[in-house]
């Protein structure tokens, strides 16, 4: 699914004294079957941006074109187009209702009419797909999940429809680093195995952007940088001034750039440092 906006700009609460211009003349293209990671500093419009994807706000100015398809005020359309591109909040866990796993995820395919068997084997698939053994998880209250699990949990209710698209707002927040690690390996599957187009946003620019094939820097409701994750671990200064932290391993190899070692400054991962530093010391020792 190709996600474009056009010039898209949103101000809550127009003609008003508490008029706030969001975003403004974003222009973005995000490609079928791409990892897109939105990043900025708080305040700077990401929230915004991305319940335009899936026709939750409507733009004040501008457009949302989905595969081609302007995104308009068509009651019907959009609640189609919300159902191919599923959007998960930050803290979905808030908007749980249902008294067990199995009937919260149930709740859009019994919505949609289908058969209780379809159904069984629906929420079955979307339970196995983020990793939660439904014999486990079925019939637990939602409420008493792990955040982690609460997490998939939700994300599974999304994905019970099937979705092109998955958006996701900060799905990391709060989970410790295992259940970063998982959620992230998730995302990459469904988007290499299964071909989901995938944005996500996010404060930190660490393991994530390691996933993502391209990154949208939004500042002050406005898009100032866009492109391959690499890029952006080489602006240093530029991040710093938004208020965003590279990853400790890209800052060390900044330092160690610095400091004169012939090494790369847009490493992001462990790996790559290690490699990095290795051909280093090998052409320091000459073997
Ligand atoms: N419902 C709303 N009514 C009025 N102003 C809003 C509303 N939601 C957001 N804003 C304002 O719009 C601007 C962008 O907010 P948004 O939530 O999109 O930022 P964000 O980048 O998602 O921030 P964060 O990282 O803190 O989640 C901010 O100035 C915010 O105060
Ligand atoms: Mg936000």
């Amino acid at each position: 699914m190709r996600i474009c906006t056009e010039d898209l700009t949103h101000i809550y609460m127009p003609d008003s004294p508490f008029a706030v211009s969001a975003i403004e003349g974003i222009t973005v293209n995000i490609e079928a079957g791409s990892f897109a990671a939105v990043i900025g500093p708080s305040g700077s419009g990401k929230s915004t941006l991305i319940q335009h994807l899936n026709g939750l706000l409507k733009p004040t100015a501008g457009r949302v074109v989905i595969d081609g398809q302007v995104v308009g005020e068509n009651k019907v359309e959009l609640i189609a187009l919300r159902r191919r591109i599923g959007l998960v909040f930050q803290m979905p866990e808030q908007q749980f209702f249902a008294e067990s796993v199995f009937d919260e995820v149930a709740f859009a395919p019994r919505n949609l009419g289908f058969k209780p068997k379809q159904v069984d084997e629906l929420v079955y698939q979307a339970l196995d797909l983020v990793s939660l053994d439904w014999k486990t998880f079925a019939r637990r209250s939602p409420f008493q999940l792990s955040s982690g699990q609460k997490r998939l949990a939700a994300i599974a209710a999304i994905l019970v429809q099937q979705p092109e698209a998955l958006i996701l707002d900060e799905p990391a927040a709060g989970l410790d680093p295992e259940g970063r690690r998982n959620l992230y390996l998730l995302l990459s599957r469904l988007n290499q195995e299964k071909g989901l187009t995938i944005v996500v946003v996010t404060h930190r620019l660490d393991d994530l952007c390691a996933l993502a094939d391209h990154y949208l820097l939004l500042s002050g409701g406005r898009l100032v940088m866009h492109g391959p994750p690499e890029e952006l671990f080489s602006q240093d200064q530029k991040l710093r001034r938004l208020g965003l932290d590279l990853p400790p391993v890209t800052r060390f190899m900044h330092l160690l750039a610095e400091k004169g070692a012939p090494v790369k400054r847009t490493v992001y991962t462990m790996e790559q440092a290690c490699r990095e530093i290795n051909c280093w010391l090998k052409k320091e020792t000459g073997s």
